[in-house]
């Protein structure tokens, strides 16, 4: 495979086409998840133009390159604008959502140390929504999560987190939105409990953070979930969701630098330069900063505000025409992403079917276990409006299609020899996703995680010769 003499330039490039033939193109709106695409032309062009332009600088180091540090301390200060933050307001760019959590949740940890000491293990208590970054982080950290249940419409509220604290309760969480069904938390009543309590909550916009405040731009009512609620210590917040900068791009934002102490990292003693870093990564691009930097000053409030109208006009749609076709939508969506479930048809039969008409729908197997429906996701784009008509006919004739269908396939077979029986081969996927999202549901969720662990260690991350 490593090739002993290297390829030519058009040869490499040529590869790398046809390696890509049979992927999604994310920017083609027929995916709707796992891409924030805006429809916009000159976005994308200003995007790529200034990643490139910084690709091949770093962030690892401040002091090297002014732009760098002005353009991280503008996109973090367009960021608190949008979330209702002041002068004391601070942050730091960084990578992703899952480490703006793990930052967050790092601070939230130090000043718990240095307030009860080192030996307690502290908690964080979160909705059962939230995200899995803060399981990761709790993982990584040794922190102990503490799941709260969120009400029938999947809404965590300051009544049901009050009874999940506890003395080592080192951070609360909110979501806004939650990812599975797009319902915002009621922060406001968490917010209160913690003020109340002196504890630390930190809400998760990442991918809300970016599009809720230009819906209420539109007209909508979104409830507040920003640093105008007191007790909000900490945001997340992602550049490269509805910021629609490329990925690689997020915000961690505190109410005040003191809250942020505990998130930097400090090491003189060795015999290099002196390290800080404000981030998990040291190393990283300058890429994604500039391309943020850029989109943000392009599109400014009131481009924000267009887009957001977009995918409100979207969303109104499917919530309205979903039902009429037997897709029913679940709680009670507030953003830009919305999950349906269905009694008259397998949604992991209709996700296949409009795969097979060139849409990709993200199927959540839920768990029957913990009481989580199997549901189809939607994160919905602006650049959908140009699509809304065709993927509804497509869902039309998919639910027809697969309407009074059996899955054909034998859990209990797949069980008894879960590998084999999914035909897996090392390095690759699964031919057919349908009956893994099945078994998902199925099994109690420890051991999907086992098996998901040893599936992704033992064969797919395997390169194959
Ligand atoms: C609500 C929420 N939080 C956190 C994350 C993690 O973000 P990332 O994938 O950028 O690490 C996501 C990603 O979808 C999300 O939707």
């Amino acid at each position: 495979m490593f090739p002993e003499e290297g390829l030519g330039k058009d040869d490499v490039l040529r590869e790398l086409e046809e390696l890509s033939k049979d992927d999604f193109d994310p920017l083609s709106g027929r995916m709707w998840g796992h891409t924030y695409y805006s429809g916009l032309t000159d976005v994308i062009e200003i995007v790529r133009k200034a990643y490139v332009m910084y690709m091949d600088k770093t962030m690892l180091d401040f002091t090297v390159y002014p732009s760098v540090l002005k353009m991280e301390n503008d996109v973090i200060c367009f960021a608190r604008e949008i979330l209702k933050g002041d002068e004391e307001t601070v942050g730091n760019f960084t990578y992703g959502g899952t480490e703006s959590i793990m930052l967050a949740a790092k601070a939230a940890r130090e000043r718990f140390r240095k307030e009860h000491g080192k030996s307690a293990v502290p908690e964080i208590v979160l909705p059962d929504t939230a995200h899995p970054a803060f399981y990761k982080s709790a993982e990584y950290l040794g922190l102990k999560a503490v799941r709260v249940k969120t009400d029938e419409e999947w809404r965590a509220n300051g009544d049901a987190v009050s009874e999940a604290l506890s003395e080592n309760t080192c951070m609360v969480v909110c979501s806004a939105p939650n990812y599975p069904f797009g319902v915002v938390d009621d922060v406001r009543s968490v917010a209160e409990v913690c003020e109340e309590k002196g504890l630390w909550l930190h809400v998760d916009a990442c991918l809300g953070g970016f599009i809720l405040p230009f819906m209420r731009e539109n007209g909508e009512k979104i409830p507040d979930f920003d640093f105008s609620l007191d007790g909000v210590s900490s945001i997340s917040a992602d550049f490269h969701k509805f910021g629609y900068a490329p990925r690689g791009a997020s915000a961690v934002l505190y109410r005040n630098s003191g809250l942020r102490e505990g998130q930097i990292f400090v090491m003189s003693s060795w015999p290099g330069y002196p390290l800080v870093n404000t981030a998990v990564l040291s190393t990283r691009s300058a890429g994604t900063l500039a391309a943020t930097w850029a989109v943000m000053r392009h599109l400014g409030r009131k481009g924000y505000t267009e887009l957001a109208a977009r995918v409100l006009k979207v969303r109104k749609r499917l919530e309205k025409e979903l039902p009429e076709i037997g897709l029913e939508i679940i709680g009670k969506p507030e953003g830009s992403v919305l999950a349906f479930k269905s009694d008259i048809v397998d949604v992991f039969l209709l996700a296949g079917a409009m795969e097979r008409r060139g849409w990709y729908i993200q199927s959540q197997p839920g768990s029957e276990k913990l009481g989580y429906p199997k549901c189809i996701h939607l994160t919905i784009n602006p650049g959908h409006g140009r699509v809304v008509d065709k993927f509804l006919s497509d869902l039309r004739a998919s639910v027809e299609e697969v309407k009074g269908v059996k899955a054909e396939y034998d859990v209990e077979r797949i069980l008894s020899d879960i590998q084999g029986a999914l035909g897996m081969r090392p390095g690759e996927l699964p031919d057919d996703l349908t009956p893994v999202n099945e078994l998902i549901h199925r099994l109690p969720p420890e051991m999907v995680e086992q098996v998901l662990r040893s599936m992704i260690n033992e064969v797919i991350f395997r390169p194959s010769e």
